[in-house]
């Protein structure tokens, strides 16, 4: 099948990676509910945010009937173009949030809805979720079924909010262990308004060295930036100005996916520079509003935990 895209959608159609996982999760979906089942009732999913229409594609091989939504008119022109063989796919030009599901007179056993961003910061994923679900059966599924969210402290060249995606590659130095902040499971009703509290463990000594770190420093992607500069591990002075997160898309229980060039590629988000040693945990303040975009993002240094040993 040959797909009418856009620039934005060709790059989404291109991410392998981001496909194969969608593929595998509606197919998982199939076994275990579809034609193959004993059920004999039609089947009904709803394609949030369809953009060129692949997901309903995928779908249209087990489902009876598909309702699939965009609000971009000119995306939503080429997914009905793309989709204009499949009866059973009825593509809607409209804004989820405010879209009338009732009357479609019926639920969905099945939602799809990929409008990730990474920690679920900018597109709408979460409040189109927070609509539709009361429009998806009792037994029901969503795919993806949730997402978990994890941070590491950074030190970066520029100080402003960065994605790591196929175009941009910001320059950064981790210096500690990721761990998790947040995981969501989509079946639940989220508040848009998120906020945690996380620490972060800065390295040890020998830590920086197993990864090599001062090595790392002459490189020379870090010696352009000085980046040695803000660095004295005799001296146990090191600098944090930032913190990374990353987020790994559950499709369904099975299967997990990490970024992928076009699904919740890495964000970086600066923090007050602040000095620390290794070993030090920083507990920070992380909010933003879930749908609302980067703008929204707010960081704060709680407290700096030295290491007494
Ligand atoms: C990340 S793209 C995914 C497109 C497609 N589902 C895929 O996987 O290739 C998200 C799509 O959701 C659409 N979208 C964003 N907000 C929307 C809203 N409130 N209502 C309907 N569609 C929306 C965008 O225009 C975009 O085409």
């Amino acid at each position: 099948m040959k797909f009418k895209v856009n620039s934005y959608h060709f790059k989404l159609l291109r991410d392998y990676e981001r496909l194969s996982a969608f593929k595998e999760a509606i197919d998982d979906y199939a076994i275990r509910n579809g034609k193959n089942s004993n059920c004999s009732n039609s089947k009904v999913a709803f394609d949030l945010g369809c953009g060129s229409g692949v997901l309903s594609y995928f779908a249209s091989e087990y489902m009876d009937r598909i309702i699939a939504i965009e609000l971009n008119n000119s995306t939503y022109q080429l997914a009905k173009e793309n989709l204009k063989e499949f009866d059973k796919i009825q593509v809607f030009n409209d804004d989820i949030l405010s879209f009338d599901f009732s009357k479609l007179n019926e639920k969905a056993d099945l939602i799809i809805c990929e409008m990730l961003d990474t920690a679920l910061i900018d597109e709408e994923e979460v409040p189109v979720l927070n609509r539709a679900r009361k429009f998806l059966k009792e037994d029901g599924e969503i795919i993806p079924k949730g997402m978990i969210n994890s941070a590491e402290a950074v030190f970066m060249n520029n100080h402003f909010i960065q994605y790591e995606d196929d175009e941009y590659c910001p320059i950064y130095i981790s210096l500690g262990e990721s761990v998790v902040f947040s995981e969501f499971d989509f079946m639940d009703e989220i508040d848009c308004n998120f906020s945690a509290e996380i620490e972060l463990n800065i390295y040890g000594n020998e830590e920086l060295d197993e990864i090599g770190f001062e090595e790392k420093l002459s490189q020379e992607r870090f010696e352009k930036f000085n980046f040695k500069e803000n660095f004295n591990i005799e001296e146990d002075k090191l600098k944090i100005n930032g913190i990374k997160l990353t987020s790994f898309t559950k499709l369904n229980e099975n299967i997990i996916c990490g970024p992928t060039p076009m699904l919740n590629p890495e964000i970086l988000i600066p923090i007050e520079e602040t000095e620390v040693r290794c070993s030090d945990s920083v507990r920070i303040r992380l909010e933003y509003v879930m749908g609302a975009g980067v703008e929204t993002i707010k960081t704060e240094i709680l407290e700096i935990i030295h290491d007494v040993r």
